[in-house]
C-alpha cells in the first residue's frame, strides 16, 4: 500500500455558505495517523445504536413526536414554540426500574457487536445523565440516577466501545438558537465537556446535525472541534457536527471521520469510511414504538453482509421500553445474527469490501490473501459471478460442507449441494494465491440486479 505522508492542513479555514468568516482549527493529522486512529471501528464492521429517553413511556418516536418541535430547529424560522405537555411531562413518569446497563452490553456482546452509541440527549433535550447544565435530565425523573455511568462501566468491562450520541439540536433549551446563538452553544460546549471528562474514555461523538444557521458567528464551530480534540485527542466524529451545504461536503476536517447514510445501505466506497444506521424495528422506529414488530433475521443478516461487502460498518438501532429492557423481539434476532458471526466472523470483521461489488445476488469481503464470497441466492446448486482474475489455492465453506470452485476467463462458477447451503448467506472463503487487497474492484453482470438499498417502511 502507498503512504501518503501528506499533512493535512494544520490550520483550516472554512468560507461558511452564509458567512465570510472564518473558522479554525487545530488539526494537523496525517492520513496515515487518521487511518491508525479509526482502524478499530473499520475493523469492528457491527454496533449497537440505542435510541432512549422518557419518549419510551408513550412508545411514541423520540423527540419527533413531539408537537411544535420542528420549526424550532432555528428559533423564529417557524410558526413557533408550540406547548405540548403530554410529551414534556413523560420525564416525570420515566422511571426505568429494570434498566441493567449490563445486560445490554451482553445482548451486544453476544450479537457481535463491538460498539455502542447511546443517545444521551437526542433532539427533545432531555439528558440521560447527571449534567449540571439543565435540569430537564434523568437526575428529576421518579428514578433519579445517572444512566450513562453504569453504561460506559459496563462497556468498558465487555470490551465494547463506548460512544455517544449527542444531538445539537435542543428543542427544550429556552437559549437554543435565541439571538447570535451564544448561550445555547456555551451550555453545549459545557456539555461535551461534561461527557468528555465525566465518563473515562469515550471512543466516538456521534453528533445529529444543526438545523440551519451559520456554522462561524452561530455554532461556532471550530471551537467544539477544537474543545472535542483537546479533551479527546483520538476520539471519532461523525459527519453530523456542521452542516455545510449537505453531509460530507463540509470541508476538512469538520467532515468528520465518516459518513452516515440513513436507513439506506451505503455504496461501495474504499475510500471515505461510511457507516449505515439502521433501525431494527419493521415500522422504522428508533426508540420504542408500541406499533409495528422487528425486522426479520434475514432482512438484517443481509443489511450486515451489504454494509461490510461495501467496505462500511452497520449500526443497528435498538429502542429499549420505558422500563429500561430492550424488547424481546428485537434480542431474538441479535442473537440469531450473534450466532451467524460465531460460524461466519472471519469474513466479517477485520476484512475490506470486495473485490465483487455488491448485487442483490451476492456480495464480497477480503482479508489478506482470502475472497470470501457471500452468496445470497443461488440457481439451484451453483451461482456464477464474473471472473476473479487470481488464481485461486483452495475454497472452503465457513458453515462446513462441499463447495467446488471453477474460475475461467467466462467466470467463476461456485457450486455447493442444496444441503449445504445456508440461508440467507453461504459464505465461501477462497484462499488466493496473490493480496486479495490488489484485486481492482469487480463490476457485476449487466443483468444483475444492485443490492436493495433503502428499507421499505418510513417512519
Ligand atoms: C435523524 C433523526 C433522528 C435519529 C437519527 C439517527 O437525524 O432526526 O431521530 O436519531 O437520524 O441517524
Amino acid at each position: 500500500m502507498k503512504l501518503l505522508f501528506l499533512p493535512l492542513l494544520s490550520t483550516c479555514l472554512i468560507l461558511s455558505s452564509q458567512a465570510s468568516a472564518q473558522v479554525t482549527s487545530t488539526n494537523k493529522e496525517t492520513t496515515e495517523q487518521r487511518d491508525a486512529r479509526i482502524a478499530w471501528w473499520r475493523d469492528a464492521r457491527f454496533g449497537m445504536f440505542v435510541h432512549w429517553d422518557m419518549s419510551s413511556v408513550a412508545g411514541t418516536e423520540i423527540s419527533w413526536s413531539r408537537k411544535g418541535s420542528k420549526p424550532l430547529d432555528i428559533r423564529g424560522d417557524g410558526p413557533g414554540y408550540v406547548e405540548d405537555p403530554a410529551y414534556d411531562n413523560l420525564y416525570k413518569r420515566f422511571n426505568p426500574v429494570k434498566y441493567d446497563a449490563k445486560e445490554w452490553v451482553k445482548i451486544a456482546r453476544e450479537a457481535g457487536m463491538k460498539y455502542l452509541v447511546f443517545t444521551a440527549k437526542h433532539h427533545g433535550g432531555f439528558c440521560m445523565w447527571d449534567t449540571k447544565q439543565t435540569d430537564y435530565s434523568i437526575m428529576n425523573t421518579p428514578y433519579g440516577k445517572d444512566l450513562l455511568r453504569p453504561l460506559a462501566e459496563a462497556c468498558r468491562e465487555e470490551g465494547i466501545r463506548f460512544c455517544i450520541y449527542y444531538s445539537q439540536r435542543d428543542w427544550h433549551q429556552p437559549d437554543y438558537g435565541i439571538g447570535d446563538n451564544r448561550k445555547y452553544v456555551d451550555f453545549m460546549n459545557a456539555q461535551l465537556k461534561e461527557l468528555l471528562t465525566g465518563y473515562g474514555k469515550v471512543d466516538l461523538l456521534w453528533f445529529d446535525s444543526y438545523g440551519k444557521g451559520d456554522l462561524v458567528n452561530f455554532w461556532r464551530v471550530g471551537e467544539t472541534w477544537n474543545l472535542i480534540k483537546e479533551l479527546a485527542p483520538d476520539i471519532m466524529i461523525n459527519n453530523r457536527l456542521c452542516v455545510l451545504g449537505g453531509y460530507d461536503r463540509q470541508p476538512v476536517p469538520f467532515r468528520g471521520d465518516f459518513a452516515t447514510p440513513e436507513q439506506r445501505l451505503g455504496s461501495y466506497n474504499s475510500k471515505r469510511p461510511w457507516e449505515s444506521c439502521m433501525t431494527m424495528s419493521s415500522v422504522g422506529a428508533w426508540s420504542y414504538h408500541t406499533g409495528g414488530g422487528v425486522k426479520p433475521f434475514s432482512e438484517i443478516l443481509k443489511m450486515l453482509v451489504f454494509c461490510a461487502g461495501g467496505d462500511g460498518n452497520l449500526l443497528l438501532d435498538v429502542g429499549p421500553d420505558a422500563e429500561g429492557v430492550i424488547p424481546a423481539d428485537q434480542v431474538s434476532v441479535l442473537r440469531k445474527v450473534g450466532d451467524w458471526l460465531k460460524v461466519n466472523g472471519e469474513s466479517i470483521y477485520g476484512t475490506r469490501g470486495g473485490p465483487y461489488l455488491p448485487t442483490a445476488r451476492y456480495a464480497a469481503t477480503r482479508k489478506g490473501k482470502a475472497v470470501y464470497l457471500h452468496i445470497l441466492k443461488w440457481e439451484g446448486d451453483s451461482c456464477k459471478l464474473p471472473a476473479l482474475g487470481a488464481e485461486i489455492a483452495s475454497s472452503t465453506l465457513l458453515s462446513g460442507g462441499k463447495v467446488d470452485v471453477v474460475n475461467n476467463a467466462e467466470g467463476l462458477t461456485v457450486s455447493v449441494p442444496l444441503s449445504d447451503q445456508k440461508d440467507p448467506d453461504t459464505v465461501v472463503k477462497l484462499e488466493l494465491k496473490v493480496d486479495a487487497m490488489a484485486i481492482q474492484p469487480i463490476k457485476p453482470f449487466p443483468e444483475d440486479e444492485p443490492a436493495k438499498k433503502k428499507q421499505e417502511k418510513k417512519p
